[in-house]
């Protein structure tokens, strides 16, 4: 019965929609998300996790996120049961205080437990698998792509996050042998000498690879700073130039900074401009600065989050900066970092994977590409790095990338985001909705 109504209220809201998720899928992805670990570990204990990998996470409002998704999955597998599960969204939506917020997570926990088993039932109901064309025909994707000024970069390169001293070395060289001919690394990594001498020890011509970097802290960035950092990095990464040298972050002397890296890239030392975690506001007012606009923007992209960690849900963030001329490489296309939602184990990613027979990373960096971002996976692992390189050889329908490209509809915790296909039918029947609505 619950299917059958599903299915109904999806047939009006879209009907170009060729394969659409089945109360199955959403009743997996609801219960998914109600089972994060960190947020069972979070009610049994009252503490936040210990959990060093997210540092900089905000666990409030990954809790939010994770309860968010959860609830409104729940809503389209059990459309009877949606007023109690909206009204604990709005609950998590409007808590102004952590301690209305914790309240809210408690409602959103008692709504979830009147239909749980419901849930667990529909999640059972063995899932049609249908095998479809997934012909890399469907969306090409070049190998490279062209920054402003004509500089070649490949579309896949390894990203370097801890990988250090031997073993992280290691793994470098290894990816350099698969075929990765993009590394990015920075500052902050500590591993820059290991890119170095990987790069050396492949045996590979110089300019066969392109090397990224980043000036990661604050206290180099200034004016006669930025120049120095640069040169000591060149020296560990044992290279005469780098391929696209950004800034981390905003950082408080970035606009001196700046000049430095303008100098060394008229000097042909720098090959291409970059920064990384601007938001669009911040990028417009620092492009009206400077002599040499970025010509990269490297920040996160996933399913969930477009082109911003701190969710920007009016605009695509990343469509925005390509719409500017800018390449955009996203980081953490795989790691849920800085949030608690984990790409790799959503219910929707794994399903389309089973339809074109390719594994969950595969289809996270294939989606990513078809945005034509540039993607920088990490692993240490060999069997992995061939995986996430294996990418260019299958696409995504235009189906699937609108059912990935909705999911920020499910996880978002501020405002809507605005720029998405509400393939999934929640906007105007949403948590924020007039109380008398509910
Ligand atoms: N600009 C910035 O502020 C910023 C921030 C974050 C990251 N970055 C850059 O972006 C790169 C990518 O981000 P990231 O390293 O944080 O995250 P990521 O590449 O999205 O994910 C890496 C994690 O996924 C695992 N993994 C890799 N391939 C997998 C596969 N095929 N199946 C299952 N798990 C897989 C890795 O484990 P194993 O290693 O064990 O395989 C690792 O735990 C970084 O390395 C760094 O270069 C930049």
């Amino acid at each position: 019965m619950a299917a059958a109504l599903v299915a109904l209220v999806l047939d009006g809201l879209q009907p170009t929609l060729a394969w659409r998720p089945s109360p199955a899928d959403f009743a997996s992805a609801a219960l998914a998300a109600r089972n994060d670990f960190r947020l069972r570990k979070f009610e049994m204990s009252g503490q936040f996790p210990e959990d060093t990998h997210f540092d900089e996470l905000d666990w409030n409002t990954g809790f939010a996120e994770v309860w968010l998704y959860a609830l409104r999955a729940a809503r389209l597998a059990l459309p009877k049961a949606s007023g109690s599960l909206r009204q604990a969204a709005r609950g998590l939506r409007t808590a102004r205080s952590e301690r209305r917020l914790h309240r809210s997570f408690a409602a959103a926990g008692e709504a979830f437990d009147h239909i749980v088993g419901e849930l667990q039932r529909l999640a059972n109901e063995t899932p049609v698998v249908e095998h479809r064309d997934c012909s890399p025909a469907m969306s090409a994707v070049n190998r490279s792509i062209h920054l402003s000024n004509g500089l070649e970069m490949p579309m896949l390169g390894l990203g370097t996050t801890m990988l250090n001293g031997e073993n992280g070395k290691g793994a470098i060289l290894a990816a350099l042998r698969e075929g990765y001919r993009l590394i990015d690394t920075a500052q902050a990594y500590g591993n820059e000498a290991e890119v170095g001498e990987a790069v050396l020890e492949s045996g590979l011509p110089r300019s066969e690879i392109f090397i990224a970097t980043k000036l990661s802290e604050d206290r180099d960035c200034k004016r006669g700073r930025a120049r120095d950092r640069v040169q000591a990095q060149l020296q560990l990464l044992k290279t005469s130039y780098i391929d696209q040298y950004m800034l981390h972050g905003p950082c408080p002397g970035m606009l001196g900074a700046w000049k430095d890296l303008e100098e060394l890239y008229d000097a042909g030392v720098l090959r291409s401009l970059g920064v990384s975690n601007f938001d669009l506001d911040e990028l417009s007012r620092f492009v009206k600065k400077v002599r040499i606009a970025p010509h990269l923007v490297q920040n996160k992209f996933s399913i969930y989050h477009r082109g911003w960690a701190p969710v920007d849900p009016a605009r695509d963030i990343a469509r925005a900066f390509r719409e500017q001329g800018r390449v955009v490489m996203g980081y953490c296309n795989l790691d849920a970092y800085p949030h608690l939602l984990q790409p790799l184990e959503d219910t929707f990613v794994r399903r389309i994977a089973t339809h074109c027979r390719r594994t969950v990373a595969q289809v996270l960096l294939r989606h990513a590409l078809q945005h034509g971002t540039v993607v920088i996976p990490k692993s240490e692992r060999p069997e992995r790095l061939r995986e996430n390189a294996d990418i260019f050889d299958f696409a995504l329908s235009p189906e699937d990338m609108r059912i990935l490209d909705a999911l920020p509809m499910l996880a978002h915790h501020g405002r809507e985001p605005g720029y998405v296909d509400d393939v999934f039918g929640l906007r105007n029947r949403d948590e924020l909705a007039a109380p008398a609505d509910l």
